[in-house]
């Protein structure tokens, strides 16, 4: 066979160079007086998350582990060379006192300095950098106040109460003593029927309405585990700048246009007929237009601080959370479920630098009020009308699926649902 050395040489060139350029950051901890995870060409301290042979979770708490005795050691995320901070104080350190430093987030929807980011989170709080930023957060932090959040509530307990009563009427209706559910779909579902009524203004039911287009494109947009999503995110990992020059998405345009075309409507008819509903969309339209600006309340200073409400602007960003959260040092038998820990008494314990679930400082998450009571609604609710079994499906000790698949279980979270004997008042 003859081979074309016009092409052959060129063709390893390029090869040689996208390796190069691929492999170039491995040796960056080389020089650094701070110890750092192994390195392979291509994958560089990720490859078991990358294959698939470990939990992104464990992965974390494994990596955590494996340094005891320093604050803060090197790893390369792929082909990124990260800092991985794991003492509590440097952590405050980092994301408070130097926030000014640290301020920006690593891009995942693509180039964040690009004001043109046509990425569906691209102009979002998630993506924008420096002063984009801090405009943004400013405009949406008065939406986003715990007396905000509770005008919502009503909202959330329609959902909370349709799902049990849905639930309780489907045992009813099969003359059966209890059911077999798995979780992760039954919240997926509560989730979806919150997030359309609260943030797009419409009302869906996904119990009753299984296939609601709303849920098909929920569900869609956040299987990140597809493989096109997961060469999208190596992507984007890779060469952000590249893939918004050729205006690329994580999400497919499909569930782009939808849920923009959902919002676009919503907005266009209240802003025509002037309606007002208790929700995110009113809310943000009236940031917009800067009318909360002077409303913020100073009833927020005044709430429970510490795990539900931290403050913004106080303490910062965690980077190895998962990890600190599992450190015996801090919580001891870690993986024991105990919600003793965060009782009343119990909860001073705690060193709030190491408990951040939604990051600290002033870029933590703008959502844990509204998370926090959207979760408490449906506990409430759950535990109100069912006791719950464990089944001969439900796997025990639960494992977390391997790779980048977010929290979610190998095997589903199956639960026996038993409604509750109803008590005379
Ligand atoms: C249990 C549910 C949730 C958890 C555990 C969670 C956790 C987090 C975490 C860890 C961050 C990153 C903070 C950092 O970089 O230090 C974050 C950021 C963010 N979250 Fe959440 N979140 C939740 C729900 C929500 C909800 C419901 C919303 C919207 C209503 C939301 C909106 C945001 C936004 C916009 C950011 C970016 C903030 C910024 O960069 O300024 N989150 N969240």
């Amino acid at each position: 066979m003859e081979i074309d050395l016009m092409i052959l040489v060129p063709l390893v060139a390029i090869l040689g160079i996208i390796y190069h350029y691929l492999t170039k950051g491995n040796k960056y901890f080389h020089e650094k007086p701070i110890p750092s995870l192994a390195t392979e060409p291509l994958f560089g301290s990720t490859r078991r998350l990358l294959l698939k042979q470990t939990a992104f979770t464990d992965f974390v708490i494994n990596i955590y582990n494996k340094y005891p005795l320093v604050k803060v050691f090197g790893m390369i995320d792929t082909v990124t060379p990260m800092f991985v901070v794991r003492d509590p104080e440097l952590i405050k350190k980092i994301t408070v006192k130097d926030f000014e430093y640290f301020m920006n987030h690593r891009p995942v929807f693509g180039n964040n300095d690009d004001p043109h980011n046509t990425a569906l989170f691209g102009k979002t709080l998630v993506s924008l950098n420096d002063q984009r930023w801090r405009d943004m957060r400013a405009t949406l932090s008065p939406a986003f106040t715990g007396s905000k959040m509770r005008q919502m509530f009503e909202l959330i307990v329609e959902c909370s109460n349709n799902m049990a009563q849905y639930y309780k009427e489907q045992i009813r209706k099969n003359g059966v003593g209890s059911q077999e559910h798995e979780m992760k779909d039954v919240f997926t579902r509560y989730a979806n029927d919150v997030i359309a009524t609260c943030a797009f203004g419409i009302k869906v039911d996904s119990f009753k309405n299984t296939e609601n287009d709303f849920y098909v494109n929920g569900k869609k947009m956040m299987a990140f585990n597809r493989p096109v999503v997961m060469f999208r995110m190596l992507g984007f990992r890779i060469m952000p700048k590249l893939m918004s020059k050729f205006n690329l998405d994580l999400f497919d345009r499909e569930q782009r246009d939808f849920f923009s075309e959902i919002i676009k409507d919503t907005v266009r008819t209240r802003d025509a007929n002037g309606i007002v509903r208790p929700d995110m969309v009113h809310l943000l339209m009236q940031a917009r237009k800067g009318a909360l600006k002077h409303q913020r309340e100073t009833e927020e200073r005044e709430e429970v601080k510490g795990f539900a409400t931290v403050e913004e602007s106080e303490v910062g960003q965690a980077q190895a959370s998962k990890g600190l959260h599992h450190d015996p040092q801090y919580y001891p038998n870690p993986s024991k479920f105990d919600p003793e820990r965060f009782s009343e008494e119990n909860r001073e314990k705690i060193n709030p630098s190491t408990y951040l679930p939604f990051g600290i400082g002033p870029r933590n998450c703008i959502g844990s009020r509204f998370a926090l009571m959207e979760v408490k609604a449906i506990v409430y609710y759950m535990l109100r009308e069912f006791s719950f079994e464990r089944t001969p499906n439900t796997q025990v000790p639960l494992r977390l699926a391997k790779g980048f698949a977010g929290m979610r279980s190998e095997k589903g979270v199956f639960v026996e649902f038993r409604p509750r004997k109803q008590t005379a008042h």
